[in-house]
C-alpha cells in the first residue's frame, strides 16, 4: 500500500513536471528579507495607531507596543491622512525614516474586519489606463483613485527632497490593496517603489495580476489559512501576482526565516490559496499582531 502510495506520488510529480516545467519548489527567506518584511510589517501595523494618521510632522509610535524597529528609527511623518470614501476609510502616511534612507507610504485596513468581509462585493471596474485588458475590483480601485492627486504630490515632493532615499509602499489588508493598486499606477508614471503587502485580498483579474507580477519588486506576504486574501475568489476570476511569501507558523508564534516559503506563480495553490481554513484570527498575526492597535 506504501508502495503503491509512492508509486503514484512519483507518477504525479511526474506527470506535474511534464505538465508545468517551471515548477518552483518552495524556498525559505534569507536573514535580511525576514529583516525587510519585520520592518513594514510593523510600518504597516503603525498606520492602525491614530496618532499616527491624525496630525502631520511627529515621530512614529505604536500605543500597543508593536513596532519597536519603527520607534527605534528616527522618522518624521510627512503626510497623515484619513479619507471618508464611500468605499471605506482610507487612511495612512508618508513618512521620512532618516536612520533606514526610506520614505514609506503606509495604507491602514479596514477597522472592522467582519463588517468588511460582509460587505465585499466582487464588482469589477476597467483599468485599460494601467495595463492593456486589466480590470480592478472597483470600491478598491475608487478608493485608490479618491486620493491619488494629494497622496501622488505628497511623494512627488518627498522623492524630490530624498532622490537618495528608498521608496516603499505597505500595507495590511485592505491597505495593501492600496499600496498593490498605487504602486502599479506610481510605477508606471516612472517611480522606483518596493512594495511589502500583509493579507491582502485579491485586486483583479489575471491580467493585472500579471502586470504587477512583471513590475517586481513584491513581497505579498500571506499567513497560514488567513481568509482575506481568498477573497475575491479564483473562480469569478480573481487573481493574486506572485511570488507569495507565506508564513507558515501559528498566530502568536515568533518567525524565523524557515517559517516563511517563497511560492512563485500566478493561483499557485502551494501556499495560502491551497491551505484548508479561513481563518480570520490568522488576518491578525503577521509577524507582529499587526491590527492590535486599532
Ligand atoms: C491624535 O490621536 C491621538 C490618539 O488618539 C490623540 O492623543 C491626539 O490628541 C490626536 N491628535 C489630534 C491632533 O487630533
Amino acid at each position: 500500500m506504501r508502495l503503491l502510495e509512492y508509486a503514484c506520488g512519483i507518477a504525479a510529480l511526474a506527470a506535474l513536471a511534464a505538465a508545468a516545467p517551471t515548477r518552483h519548489v518552495p524556498r525559505d527567506v534569507s536573514a535580511d528579507v525576514l529583516q525587510q518584511l519585520t520592518l513594514f510589517a510593523e510600518y504597516s501595523a503603525a498606520s492602525y495607531c491614530t496618532n499616527n494618521i491624525n496630525s502631520t510632522g511627529n515621530k512614529l509610535s505604536c500605543s500597543a507596543g508593536n513596532c519597536p524597529m519603527v520607534e527605534a528609527a528616527t522618522t518624521k511623518t510627512l503626510y497623515e491622512f484619513e479619507e471618508d470614501s464611500k468605499f471605506g476609510d482610507v487612511a495612512g502616511f508618508l513618512v521620512e525614516d532618516s536612520t533606514n534612507k526610506l520614505l514609506i507610504m503606509a495604507f491602514r485596513g479596514s477597522r472592522s474586519l467582519s463588517t468588511w468581509i460582509a460587505n465585499l462585493d466582487f464588482a469589477t471596474e476597467d483599468i485599460g489606463s494601467i495595463c492593456t485588458g486589466c480590470e480592478a475590483h472597483g470600491g478598491f480601485w475608487k478608493s485608490w483613485e479618491a486620493v491619488a492627486d494629494s497622496l501622488v504630490a505628497q511623494i512627488k515632493s518627498a522623492v524630490d527632497a530624498h532622490p537618495q532615499y528608498t521608496l516603499v509602499f505597505t500595507g495590511h489588508s485592505f491597505g495593501g490593496a492600496m499600496a498593490t493598486l498605487g504602486a502599479t499606477a506610481m510605477r508606471n508614471d516612472g517611480y522606483k517603489i518596493e512594495l511589502y503587502t500583509y493579507g491582502s485580498p485579491r485586486l483583479g483579474n489575471k491580467a493585472l495580476a500579471e502586470y504587477v507580477t512583471s513590475q517586481g519588486s513584491l513581497y505579498r506576504t500571506t499567513h497560514t489559512d488567513d481568509i482575506v486574501p481568498k477573497l475575491p475568489p479564483i473562480v469569478i476570476g480573481f487573481s493574486h501576482p506572485s511570488p507569495e511569501y507565506w508564513i507558515t507558523s501559528g498566530d502568536g508564534v515568533d518567525i524565523d526565516t524557515s517559517d516563511i516559503k517563497v511560492i512563485e506563480g500566478i493561483d499557485s495553490k502551494s501556499g495560502n490559496a491551497g491551505a484548508s481554513g479561513e481563518s480570520t484570527s490568522a488576518h491578525g498575526w503577521y509577524i507582529v499582531d499587526i491590527s492590535a492597535c486599532q
